[in-house]
């Protein structure tokens, strides 16, 4: 859909395009290499989304390009986890407190065994054994399905990136068996895992993230669908994770700079939420250390100052400014 048909151009599509322009020469950084399907991503790919809450779509770039979506699928079975089995019993298993380290840490709270949060792989694990323990084997189908209302079109999964990541998910088994230990997770571990490696696989492009994004910011209702996807206390659990935790160990200065609630994933998505207003998203492959874009951080970072986006902007506009900008 292209809702920029208008002879002027709205000034949010100028917007992006121009942060595009900024940024396509921009080539530091790297394209995941530990997942070997990974590798195979065009590092010149660059596509920046927006969705309003009121469903229209702004979009430059490759935002067709398909990638897996990894651990942007976090936030989301996160949510699945609190639709079914609410907060209390989601706590018991996954903590809330940020890590302070790298996503793949094989690391639980020593206090309490439980894993920091469920952004990081060791809680991501234990949301989807979780899941795989209320659904059976039907869970990664309903879980696609999900995904789906979010993204507000039907999605498919990548069967090569999800053999690449089974073979070689060592380190993630590591960290389930650890789970194991401590009780954090079922026996079922083997499927459970089978499950994580699928879900990271689940194909989206750059307009399925910023739709999911505003079905988030639209208190769990897709903006374009009107389907409720999320409950109202699911969506303020999520987007608090998101805030605290959702860009790992580079999370506090996220939200210093950026100051919304954001999901990385090492295939070079970004998905960002203003809450009540819209959502925002980047895909570019090339990512720094800690595994985020690179491109995506610093056009968020941008449209964060020029829209007066961050929550703790002195003008406030994150709360209103598709009243203030938005005339058209
Ligand atoms: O568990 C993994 O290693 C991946 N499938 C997901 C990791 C990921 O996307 C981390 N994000 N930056």
């Amino acid at each position: 859909m292209n809702t920029t048909s208008n002879i002027e151009k709205h000034q949010l599509q100028q917007i992006i395009e121009d942060l595009h322009k900024r940024y396509e020469s921009n080539h530091d950084g790297d394209v995941a290499a530990y997942i070997p399907e990974l590798l195979k991503a065009d590092p010149a790919h660059f596509g920046v989304a927006l969705v309003t809450n009121k469903g229209q779509i702004f979009e430059t770039g490759n935002t067709n390009q398909e990638f897996s979506i990894q651990s942007i699928s976090k936030p989301l079975t996160f949510g699945l986890a609190l639709e079914i089995y609410g907060q209390d019993k989601v706590s018991k298993y996954v903590g809330i407190e940020p890590s302070g380290d790298a996503f793949n840490s094989i690391m639980l709270d020593d206090n309490t065994n439980r894993p920091f949060n469920p952004m990081v792989n060791a809680g991501a694990i234990t949301v989807t054994a979780m899941l795989y323990e209320h659904y059976g084997s039907e869970a990664f189908d309903i879980m696609l399905n999900h995904f789906g209302n979010a993204a507000g079109r039907e999605l498919k999964f990548d069967e090569e990136v999800y053999k690449s990541e089974s073979k070689t998910g060592h380190r993630n088994r590591a960290i389930a068996h650890l789970l194991l230990n401590f009780g954090m997770v079922h026996e079922n571990i083997e499927p459970a895992l089978d499950l994580y490696f699928k879900q990271c696989a689940i194909l989206v492009n750059t307009r399925d993230l910023a739709m999911m994004a505003a079905t988030i910011a639209n208190v769990g209702e897709n903006p374009v669908t009107s389907k409720e996807v999320f409950g109202m206390n699911s969506v303020r659990n999520i987007m608090s994770i998101m805030f605290t935790c959702g860009m790992y160990d580079f999370s506090g200065e996220w939200a210093y700079k950026v100051g919304v609630p954001a999901k990385s994933g090492v295939s070079g998505g970004l998905m960002a939420i203003v809450n009540r207003q819209m959502g925002i998203a980047t895909y570019s492959p090339r990512l720094d250390k800690r595994g985020n874009s690179i491109r995506g951080i610093n056009a968020c970072i941008e449209l964060s100052n020029e829209l007066g986006l961050h929550a703790f902007d002195y003008l406030n506009n994150g709360s209103s400014f598709l009243n203030i900008i938005i005339k058209k």
